[in-house]
């Protein structure tokens, strides 16, 4: 299986923005990447769901080990600018992109779709043919703009507390040759 089965926009390798670089995950970034989780949800994320679902989303004292081992697997890799986190994503080999955070003060500066097209290689170099995630409302836009199609619409719960979000995916082109 070869990234020529994934849309060519998302394989291409773009030149990055000026001043960011992506770079593999380290356990030494855990607590900046908790940090930034907590504060893009209770600040980005805030504007499309209740308190309650942002407690419940990112709850005061987040669990570090359960962070710890499931960042250590998988494609997890963060966007530096300036030397500092500016985002982060995690993506499963099958292509399930479970994380996509992008600091608040660094929103729509092309973070986001340069730490996306890095997962998307990743998980593309290890056989996945299509990309699927569970979007927020906050998020959609930015993943219809990547060529995602809403699959379904969704209530998962967290913490016992109901968070509407969308199942979408990035389908690999029928090759023609
Ligand atoms: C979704 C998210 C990761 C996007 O990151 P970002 O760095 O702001 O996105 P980019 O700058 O790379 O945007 C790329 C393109 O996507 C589109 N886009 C991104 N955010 C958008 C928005 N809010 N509305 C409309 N289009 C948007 C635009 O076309 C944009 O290009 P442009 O700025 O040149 O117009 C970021 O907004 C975020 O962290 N959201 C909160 C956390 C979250 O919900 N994560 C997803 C969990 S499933």
């Amino acid at each position: 299986m070869t990234a020529e089965r994934l849309p060519q926009r998302t394989i291409r390798r773009p030149a990055a923005p000026p001043g960011l670089r992506v770079r593999p995950y380290r356990s030494a970034d855990l607590a900046a990447v908790v940090g930034l989780f907590q504060h893009t949800v209770r600040t980005v994320n805030a504007l499309d769901y209740s308190p309650q679902q942002i407690a419940a989303w990112a709850p005061d004292a987040p669990d570090p080990d359960a962070w710890a081992a499931r960042l250590a697997a998988g494609g997890v890799f963060v966007c530096e600018r300036a030397g500092t986190i500016a985002g982060f994503a995690r993506v499963e080999p099958d292509g399930t992109l479970d994380l996509l955070y992008v600091d608040a003060g660094a929103q729509r500066a092309g973070v986001g779709r340069h730490l996306f097209d890095r997962t998307v290689r990743w998980a593309a170099a290890r056989g996945a043919g299509r990309i699927t995630a569970a979007v927020s409302v906050t998020a959609r836009p930015f993943f219809e703009r990547a060529g995602f199609r809403v699959v379904r619409r969704q209530s998962v719960a967290r913490r016992g507390v109901a968070l509407e979000n969308f199942v979408m995916e990035l389908e690999r082109p029928v090759r023609r040759s």
